[in-house]
């Protein structure tokens, strides 16, 4: 289905953005009867049919990618793979009485829209296709569906995905195993992390470029995802690309790009914003010695080089 309505029909209150769960109005989707690129309220082009070509060409340059994730997640199971995060995420703090938060509420970000994200980040952060040196984070990786579609798309150095809940970490593990059974599907490393993006222990100052499907955590009135800022100040390096959604990052975190696109979990569209992080991290020191490491080797290697061919 196409996504069918302009920022001003969407603002004008035709969608809610959040939950995943709500039903948008039945205006607020469109129907067989939808065309491309043309919001059916107003007949306004869309903002982001530049978005809908790109991600027409993510999918045309990636056939057989998009039906091996197809069969790994199927659509049909996404409820079971909501099961799976409602287990830890919302089943276990009912059973205590408490308020299940808000930021566990499980949904799949569509993955073409993704693409698009990433790309500009690699763009934004100036590697571009060059992705062998560099690591891709979904933080917040549920079922791992991101991971392993960022893995099969490009070449990087490590796909990571970071889950805070058991159960989903494990449905990521064994979609994993299942992944690496498919011939050729995975051009980069994958690994998959149970914890929060706020342990110190994951090593995410390694990241280059993070994506996190933000649409459903909390964020203050202007938008700003301030506790969310705050958890990843000291775990991200200093220019860390970092793409969120519907929401934006705080201080210490620089706002470069904002894309719009479809997403039918958020009730039609979502916002992709693409961040530089400008703060330092708590590894920037570490990651800055290991740089000057390598770089005395290859300064060694050039002068050996030299004296050899001298
Ligand atoms: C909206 S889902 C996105 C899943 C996946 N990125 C995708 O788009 O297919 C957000 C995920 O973030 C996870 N999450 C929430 N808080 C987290 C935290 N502090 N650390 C790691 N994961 C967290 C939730 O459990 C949920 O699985």
């Amino acid at each position: 289905m196409l996504i069918t309505l302009c920022a001003t029909s969407v603002s004008a209150g035709w969608l809610p953005t959040r939950p995943y769960a709500a039903t948008p109005p039945a205006k607020a989707l469109g129907t067989s009867t939808s065309r491309a690129g043309v919001c059916l309220q107003c007949a306004e082009p869309l903002p982001f049919t530049d978005t809908l070509a790109r991600i027409a060409a993510v999918a045309a340059d990636n056939p057989s990618q998009r039906a091996a994730i197809a069969s790994l997640f199927p659509p049909a199971e996404l409820p079971l793979r909501n099961a799976a995060s409602r287990t830890d995420g919302y089943w276990a703090f009912i059973a205590k009485k408490e308020e299940p938060p808000q930021g566990l509420t499980y949904g799949e970000f569509p993955l073409g829209f993704f693409s698009v994200l990433v790309d500009r980040a690699a763009v934004v952060a100036g590697f571009g296709v060059e992705r062998e040196d560099r690591t891709f984070a979904d933080l917040g990786s549920g079922a791992g569906r991101l991971v392993i579609w960022a893995a099969a798309t490009h070449a990087w150095k490590l796909c990571r995905g970071v889950e805070l809940l058991p159960k989903l970490h494990a449905t990521a593990v064994a979609k994993l195993e299942d992944a690496q059974q498919i011939p050729d599907l995975l051009r980069s490393p994958v690994a998959f992390d149970e914890g929060s993006w706020d342990d110190e222990g994951l090593g995410l100052s390694q990241v280059d470029v993070a994506f996190i499907y933000t649409t459903a955590i909390p964020a203050d009135e202007e938008g700003v995802l301030q506790d969310l800022t705050k958890s990843l100040t000291p775990q991200l390096r200093r220019g860390c690309v970092v793409c969120t959604t519907d929401y934006t990052l705080g201080v210490g975190f620089e706002l470069v790009e904002s894309l719009e696109g479809p997403n039918d979990g958020a009730g039609g569209v979502s916002t992709g914003y693409i961040h530089v992080k400008t703060s330092p991290g708590n590894g920037d020191e570490d990651n800055a010695k290991k740089e000057a490491v390598v770089q005395s080797f290859e300064d060694m290697e050039a002068d050996l080089l030299k004296e050899l061919g001298g």
